[in-house]
């Protein structure tokens, strides 16, 4: 990678042909059992990522590890051309990487709003640390805003979270990790419980997400529908072991694949 000498210390020039995530043989483990297993993948800035994999493959502690929740046992995350292995959730999270918060334990009486301003104030520090106190709090509103007119909670900001539908919650949860503004997005099962037929609604949501903000995503997701639906690529997981990661149509093709998963709609 080309490095730059700029004002005594070295920097890393990021190209346009620079993955904004590098993952090199990454392991963590739960007590002697691998469940991120030498795992290595980049992903380009704008790309769309699907995670498949069985129960237990491994795909939420992947995150988890990635986002900073868990320290690696061995290898690098490398982002914007940084190595961020050692910093920890939050400082990742500040960086850009956020995946979406889980709603069931949060607070029922506050507002939807406030929710969307609480998720865009935590990483609000990166974009707005400059700005005067009431400014930034403005710029926090405004971002919770508008990241809760684009899920289409626009006529809800006012109401408590908890009177929402469960449908309803899914998307506040896809309105804060907006409203934080990451540059890249993670999304673990972003259907699960979702009603069959509001499914086509949060596709056609997560597209224009990606459309509207143009952000890198990756996603877990179980509906090989909405996978294939939605992904530039995808990685399959067995065993905390990256099978394959390939274009969509590879990935149907992919006879190892094949064998293990596909021919369900759902894995
Ligand atoms: N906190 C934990 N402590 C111990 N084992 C865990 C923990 N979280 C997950 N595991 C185990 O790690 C493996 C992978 O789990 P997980 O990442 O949740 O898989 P997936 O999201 O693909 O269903 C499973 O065998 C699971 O039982
Ligand atoms: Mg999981």
């Amino acid at each position: 990678m080309p490095k730059l000498k700029q004002k005594g210390c070295w920097m890393v020039r990021v190209t346009a042909t620079t993955p904004i995530l590098e993952i090199r043989d990454l392991t963590f483990g739960f007590g002697g059992n691998l469940v991120t297993d030498h795992v290595s993948m980049s992903v380009d800035r704008g790309e769309f990522v699907s995670i498949i994999g069985p129960n237990g493959a491994g795909k939420t502690t992947f995150f988890n590890v990635v986002t900073g929740v868990y320290q690696p046992s061995g290898g690098t995350i490398t982002y914007r051309g940084k190595d961020i292995t050692g910093i920890n959730a939050a400082q990742r999270a500040r960086a850009g990487i956020a995946r979406s918060f889980q709603l069931a334990n949060l607070f029922p009486t506050l507002s939807v709003l406030e929710h969307a301003r609480l998720a865009a104030q935590a990483q609000g520090s990166r974009r707005y640390g400059l700005l005067r106190p009431y400014t930034a709090y403005r710029r926090y509103l405004d971002r919770a805003q508008s990241a809760l007119e684009l899920v289409g909670l626009g006529a809800r900001v006012h109401g408590p979270a908890g009177a929402l539908s469960h449908g309803d919650k899914r998307k506040l949860e896809l309105a804060m990790v907006i409203a934080a503004d990451p540059e890249i997005l993670l999304l673990d099962e972003p259907t699960s419980g979702v009603s069959a037929e509001d499914v086509p609604a949060m596709v056609a949501l997560i597209r224009k997400i990606r459309q509207v903000e143009g952000k890198t995503v990756m996603m877990v997701e179980h509906k090989m529908s909405v996978v294939l639906d939605l992904s530039d690529r995808i990685a399959v997981l067995h065993g905390g072991k990256l099978l394959a990661i390939d274009l969509p149509e590879k990935i149907q093709q992919n006879e190892t694949v094949q064998a293990a998963y596909l021919g369900q709609d759902s894995i």
